[in-house]
């Protein structure tokens, strides 16, 4: 049966905190839980962890826009991206964020490591300066032709179209995507992490056969193929350093340097897995030393291989620490034969379906009948969808005990006969397909048995035995042996749908269900509980609304026509103020904070971007214009209740919108 017990680490990639969680986010954690799942129901010590990535240039941004600090933003987001996955049945034992003590000690520890190996050096860049926003642009914000395919309209890290990885200054037309001007190149000093020494080691690392306990080489062969070409090309060394402003973890022994992103992303696994270590007092130390006995798996997209399997693995060996076991790369998601799109209501986000009370498990369901262990791109359609779950899940598995419950209870007392399941099934060869990934094969295994069990009841007539007293013990045997494969079925399922099998545990009367269980029948005379509805159908019309949420919901993507009606316009109270008192925010270097007269509405205070952008003291005693029905902002200075209309004026800086004739505070826009 199961081989020792073994202990294991698994990781998500951190999503960023700048954005919801979507299906295509949920495609990855719910394919690394049905992963763990599976294992703790073999028996192995499994934790599988998971963070928000909360630094970066877009984080700060976002903060800015959204008028508050990149702490509460990211605050909000990981609170919102915890409630996602619990939603899912994605259980994590830890969801920690990068922006938190244990990443910065691991950081700065990691780097000090790599700086005293001589794996750090200082070179000048001539980085791309966007001289509107006073800022160094990240990779993401210049766009421009690829210098390998000439691809147009490509970021300034990577091509999505040939895969190349470069700098933006390569670049052909380059543009900035914050102010759309031409960046300027400009001069700064940066560090860099020497990939380029560790070639021999990643050489190696990439090719292990076989790198632990469990099956399977290091990488899948895709895997290894893309990472080749990287490492037989020209490995360069790695910028990890970002010049202010920068939201992130200063970099130890520089006044104004700050590690990028990437570089305390992928320690955020052992950040948040150390704090989950101290809280359940398991051995953090241990875990990281290279002869380290606990496996550790990194379930990641196709996009962040290059990440994953060169920096990641190169940045742990320098600093002497252990290394990931294995990889594993899964393809992208895309719904009705396209990449997801807003415009489309196909950019699903968790949350809607989770509030429009979708099933979680019919989307588990469904991932798993498609996952493989190989790279390949997965399509969500919905017509497909709906089939497959109402005829797999409800046609064929949960109506078993909906049929036999019935007889069970009111025959025979709800106790089982001695009769045996209906199935012969090797847990074995499941499990294993399970432990290699192989979820589609698995759940295609599983169903062939879900039929025979439906075949067996079909030709067994149960309903004609009833009819009969003297056929009573066969209708006994039938519906207990019906019974018996349930339970398994359920078992074999566990792993991708935890609440119905929770569920069954319930009605079958029965311990939580672990991999052994599933080759031992329950004995004769066992007390089955009171039947419950398992598994709802889905109702096309749930689909439609779902895309309608989302359709709805989002903004207009480049190129569609940002249109509003009438409705939406009339939405916007909008309402003539006089301005009663106005003072800078001392401790912001943004913000001021206004009082007004909103007339019948009363006083308001309002806390405005204007800082530097308006001449403060002659704001007083002035008329503007206010959206007064904006929801109240609680900043850190205070609650900002509406906001005052500006525009940008033609000598710099902004101009009050003012009503250009005499009108009272609190009249109303229209
Ligand atoms: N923050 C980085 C990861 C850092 S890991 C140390 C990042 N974040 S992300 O939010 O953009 O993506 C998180 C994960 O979701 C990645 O593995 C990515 O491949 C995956 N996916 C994002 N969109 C996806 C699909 N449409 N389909 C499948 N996976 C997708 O990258
Ligand atoms: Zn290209």
């Amino acid at each position: 049966m199961t081989s020792a017990a073994r202990r294991i680490l698994v990781t998500t990639a951190l999503p960023y905190a700048n954005g919801a969680i979507h299906i295509g986010h949920m495609l990855e954690h719910i394919q690394a839980s049905i992963w763990v799942r599976y294992l703790r129901m073999a028996g192995h010590e499994t934790y599988h962890v998971c963070a928000d990535d909360a630094h970066g240039t877009p984080v700060m941004l976002k903060a800015e826009a959204d008028r508050t600090t990149p702490e509460e933003l990211i605050g909000k987001m990981q609170r919102a991206h915890q409630a996602d996955f619990a939603g899912f049945g994605v259980d994590y034992d830890c969801y920690h964020s990068t922006h938190s003590e244990e990443n910065r000690q691991l950081a700065e520890l990691i780097y000090t490591r790599l700086d005293a190996a001589g794996l750090i050096v200082k070179r000048k860049v001539v980085q791309m300066f966007d001289a509107k926003r006073n800022m160094f642009l990240p990779d993401r914000y210049v766009k421009g032709d690829c210098p390998r395919c000439q691809a147009p309209d490509q970021y300034g890290d990577s091509c999505e179209k040939c895969g190349a990885a470069y700098t933006p200054a390569e670049l052909g037309n380059p543009v900035s995507v914050l102010s759309g001007e031409k960046p300027e190149l400009r001069e700064s000093e940066h560090l860099f992490f020497t990939l380029s020494a560790r070639r021999d080691f990643l050489r190696e690392w990439v090719a292990d056969a076989s790198p632990g306990p469990g099956p399977g080489p290091r990488l899948q062969p895709a895997a290894v193929n893309k990472l080749a070409e990287w490492l037989d090309g020209e490995l360069r060394d790695w910028d990890i350093s970002r010049d202010a402003p920068y939201f992130g973890f200063k970099i130890p022994g520089f006044a104004d340097k700050y590690f990028y992103v990437w570089l305390d992303a992928p320690i955020g696994y052992l950040a948040s897995f150390r704090k989950m270590c101290s809280e359940r007092k398991v051995d953090f130390d241990q875990f990281l030393a290279p002869d380290s006995s606990t496996e550790m798996y990194h379930f990641i997209g196709k996009d962040i291989l290059y990440f994953h399997g060169l920096f990641w693995p190169a940045m742990l060996e320098g600093a002497g620490m252990r290394t990931p076991t294995r990889l594993f790369a899964h393809g992208f998601l895309s719904v009705n034969g396209a990449k997801m799109s807003k415009s489309k209501g196909t950019f699903i986000t968790a949350s809607s379906y989770l509030k429009l009370g979708l099933d979680p498990e019919w989307l588990r369901y469904y991932f798993a009948s498609k996952l493989s262990d190989r790279i390949e791109d997965i399509d969500l359609n919905m017509e497909d969808f709906v089939n497959r779950v109402n005829a797999d899940l409800v046609g064929k598995l949960a109506n078993i005990p909906s049929r036999m419950a019935n007889f069970l209870h009111k025959r025979f007392a709800g106790k089982l006969s001695a009769a045996a399941a209906l199935i012969k099934v090797d847990a074995d060869r499941i499990g294993m397909l399970y432990e290699r990934r192989r979820y589609a094969d698995a759940v295609r295994e599983i169903m062939v048995h879900a039929e025979e069990v439906n075949r067996a009841f079909e030709v067994g007539r149960p309903w004609d035995l009833a009819k009969n007293g003297e056929s009573a013990g066969q209708l006994h045997d039938l519906c207990s042996a019906a019974i018996q494969s349930f339970r398994i079925l359920a078992g074999l399922l566990k792993p991708v749908l935890p609440r119905l099998a929770a569920d069954a545990e319930r009605f079958l009367n029965i311990d939580p269900l672990n991999w052994d269980d599933l080759a031992r029948p329950l004995a004769a005379g066992h007390q089955i509980g009171k039947f419950a509805h398992l598994m709802r159908r889905i109702e096309p019309r749930q689909i439609d609304a779902l895309i309608a949420a989302n359709r709805e919901q989002q903004q207009p993507e480049d190129g569609d026509t940002a249109t509003i009606g009438i409705d939406q316009f009339a939405a916007v109270d909008l309402r003539v103020a006089k301005i009663i008192s106005a003072e800078e925010v001392t401790a912001s270097d943004k913000l001021i904070k206004v009082t007004v007269d909103l007339g019948e509405l009363g006083q308001r205070t309002i806390f405005a971007g204007l800082r530097g952008k308006v001449d403060v003291a002659t704001l007083a005693g002035q008329s503007a214009v206010v959206c007064a029905n904006l929801k109240p902002r609680k900043m850190r200075f205070g609650t900002s209740e509406g906001m005052l209309l500006a525009a940008p004026g033609s000598e710099g800086g902004l101009v009050l919108l003012q009503p250009a004739g005499s009108t009272k505070p609190g009249a109303k826009i229209s």
